[in-house]
């Protein structure tokens, strides 16, 4: 069986995104997730994306690839876990995160905290970051956050 992975990165556009523009990365996205089945969400704000994605590690490591060539972005900084026990993203193809819903659950402050520390920060210290990711599925496992496009 093939090992489960996990990645979370932190990019910034290359080209200005709108609402209809992120909509369709979404869909494109899940059409694609679904077949090689990976899982996770993204996050769009002040021109950045906030993506985690979890699968099996080649599946995931051939996404990578073909995002760190996409031209529409830049990666910044990405951790990732090569050895994950279960996805935390379940049924997520792509999930589209909302800022109203992460003010409403208290996370929307964090995340742009999580920006700058990325930013800044070197590989050092990953558990915070993966506590934000436990923390944003908790939430979602209880139906705080919506999967609609
Ligand atoms: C911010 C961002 C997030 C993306 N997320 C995904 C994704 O979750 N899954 C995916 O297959 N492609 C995603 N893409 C698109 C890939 O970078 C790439 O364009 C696409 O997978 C190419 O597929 P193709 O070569 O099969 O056409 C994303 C692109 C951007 C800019």
């Amino acid at each position: 069986m093939s090992k489960l992975s996990c990645l979370l990165y932190l990019s910034v556009e290359n080209e200005t995104f709108d609402e209809n523009k992120i909509n369709s990365l979404i869909l494109k996205s899940r059409e694609q997730n679904l077949k090689a089945n990976i899982t996770g969400f993204l996050y769009y704000k002040q021109k950045h994306f906030f993506q985690y994605l979890e699968g099996n590690t080649n599946d995931l490591e051939n996404l990578f690839l073909r995002l760190s060539n996409d031209p529409r972005h830049t990666i910044l900084k990405y951790i990732s876990d090569q050895n994950i026990e279960q996805r935390r993203f379940l049924h997520w193809s792509m999930g589209n995160l909302k800022t109203n819903e992460l003010i409403q659950i208290k996370l929307e402050d964090v995340i742009i905290d999580y920006f700058k520390w990325m930013k800044t920060h070197e590989k050092k210290s990953n558990f915070n970051a993966w506590r934000l990711i436990e923390k944003l599925a908790y939430f979602k496992n209880k139906g705080h956050l919506s999967y609609t496009k």
